[in-house]
């Protein structure tokens, strides 16, 4: 047996998105520099093609942040695991994520940063759940809007797997136990150890 991996958005098109996404905040921020800030684990491979494609000067900051959650529901409270290495006092922060879904995380986050006195502060993140909100966030830069689906893949990960698939994709998870992974990439079928 093995998980099910079917491509949601291929890695053509996030690339194009993208390299859309960079040409646009580069207008935004002309005359400027941007300090991104990373939010950790799954924000990283975002961050890093994204950075890639800004051509004002970038520099870059990262933050690992969990929720406590009961056993049934997040609380919306969120625990700081790994806090900036730098101030952002003055900073043009944007934030990058990978995905807003209750919106809880970054509701919570995005006053906290405010606290610290930036000169700015946007948020960037690859995909969008608009049908999952519970508190409003504003997204100033989206990659895409996606239906209610568990997605893995350009950072998000299922049980900490996937995280480095190159598109997004969704899954049908083997409770049996499985090492084998079976991936229809865009129409073909690719069998990894
Ligand atoms: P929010 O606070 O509910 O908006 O939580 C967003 C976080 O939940 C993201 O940063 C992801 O870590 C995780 N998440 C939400 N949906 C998915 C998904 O479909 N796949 C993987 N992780 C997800
Ligand atoms: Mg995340």
């Amino acid at each position: 047996m093995a998980d099910r991996i079917s491509v949601m958005i291929p890695e053509s098109v996030v690339d194009a998105k993208i390299k859309e996404l960079g040409e646009q905040i580069s207008k935004d921020y002309a005359g400027k520099q941007v300090h991104l800030i990373c939010i950790l684990k799954g924000g990283v491979f975002f961050a890093c093609e994204l950075a890639k494609r800004i051509t004002v000067p970038v520099s870059l900051d990262f933050m690992q942040v969990s929720s406590y959650e009961n056993a049934t529901k997040s609380s919306g409270i969120v625990r700081i695991k790994k806090d900036l290495d730098d101030t952002i006092e003055d900073e043009e922060v944007l934030i990058v994520e990978d995905i807003i879904d209750s919106g809880k995380t970054l509701h919570y986050l995005i006053p906290v940063l405010q606290q610290r006195n930036p000169a700015s502060i946007r948020l960037c993140a690859l995909l969008n759940k608009p049908s999952r909100r519970e508190v409003e966030v504003k997204i100033d830069y989206l990659g895409f809007d996606i239906p209610d689906e568990f997605v893995i893949g350009y950072g998000l990960d299922y049980a900490q797997q996937y995280r480095n698939l190159p598109f997004i994709g969704t899954i049908r998870p083997d409770t049996t136990g499985g090492g084998i992974v079976t991936e229809e990439v865009e129409g073909d079928s690719v069998e990894q150890e």
